[in-house]
């Protein structure tokens, strides 16, 4: 049984959260939420939003993170909205898996565009309100930014790039007073590697190899990340500049 990371006081904060319709991203604004925490959810996916929760405490945004004017739109539409930024927790992202000789030159691109761009773009666009907040900014990166990995080394590449831009903009920002954190997820059951093209028996196949590698010998849930997201977000701390492994030991 894993104990509860935030405490159990309710935290008046307002945030957005991209990627927020799905897997992870999705895992994180149930939790926001449930803890008091104000949340504008951003997704490229219409259908998928419109199956998320409704309710006061969420307004949801289609949003495509690696366009700046659909960023811009958003970014200012949920200012109005809640009256200010609190948090941002960038998660839209994807995977790629390939070996160098087979990947091509426009998925690396796109890979990119989204994982490393995306979150630069929004990351930007928000960093007014969040300085005037002296909030908190959540990168998502991933276990394969912290050691190498064979037949994804774009993406590992991308998340290492965001690893390391969360580092740089923690120093960048800490003296404005906004932390900047992340968590790197070791492999994890939600849509990702599906979105990337792998059939069912190929993601089966490829979690129950990872399961086997990992020193506590299972893949992550959704909320098991979500819950270390959620706390770098609310909980004013002493901490910037971390990237968390959540990943059942699988970095070291
Ligand atoms: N699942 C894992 O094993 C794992 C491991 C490490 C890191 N991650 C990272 O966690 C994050 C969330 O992934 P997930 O596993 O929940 O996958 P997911 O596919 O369930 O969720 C990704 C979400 O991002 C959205 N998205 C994609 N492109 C977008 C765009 N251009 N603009 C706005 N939204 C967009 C998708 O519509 C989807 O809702 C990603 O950054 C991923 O790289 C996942």
């Amino acid at each position: 049984m894993s104990a509860p990371v935030l405490s159990p006081r309710r935290y008046q904060l307002r945030g957005v959260v991209t990627g927020a319709a799905s897997g992870i991203g999705r895992a994180c604004l149930e939790l926001l939420v449930e803890h008091g925490a104000h949340v504008d959810a951003w997704d490229r996916s219409p259908e998928a939003l419109a199956d998320l929760p409704t309710g006061d405490a969420i307004a949801t945004r289609r949003t495509d993170v690696t366009d700046p004017d659909s960023v811009a739109d958003s970014a200012h539409e949920a200012k109005l909205h809640w009256g200010g930024i609190d948090f941002v927790v960038n998660c839209a992202g994807a995977f790629l898996v390939g070996p160098l000789a087979d990947v091509s030159v426009d998925a690396v691109r796109k890979l990119f565009d989204l994982n490393v761009l995306g979150t630069t773009i929004v990351t930007q666009a928000l960093l007014p309100a969040l300085v005037a907040s002296k909030g908190s900014i959540v990168n998502v990166a991933s276990t394969v930014a912290l050691k190498p990995s064979v037949s994804n080394s774009h993406y590992a590449a991308s998340k290492a790039a965001v690893a390391h831009l969360t580092r740089c903009w923690a120093l960048e920002l800490g003296p404005k007073g906004v932390r900047v954190n992340s968590v790197a997820p070791g492999p994890t059951t939600t849509p990702l590697f599906r979105a990337a093209g792998m059939s069912a028996e190929q993601e089966t196949e490829m979690l129950r190899e990872r399961a086997a590698t990992i020193p506590l010998r299972r893949v992550g849930e959704p909320d098991e990340t979500a819950r270390w997201i959620a706390r770098f977000a609310l909980e004013d701390s002493w901490t910037t500049g971390a990237v968390l492994p959540v990943d059942g030991g699988m970095s070291l």
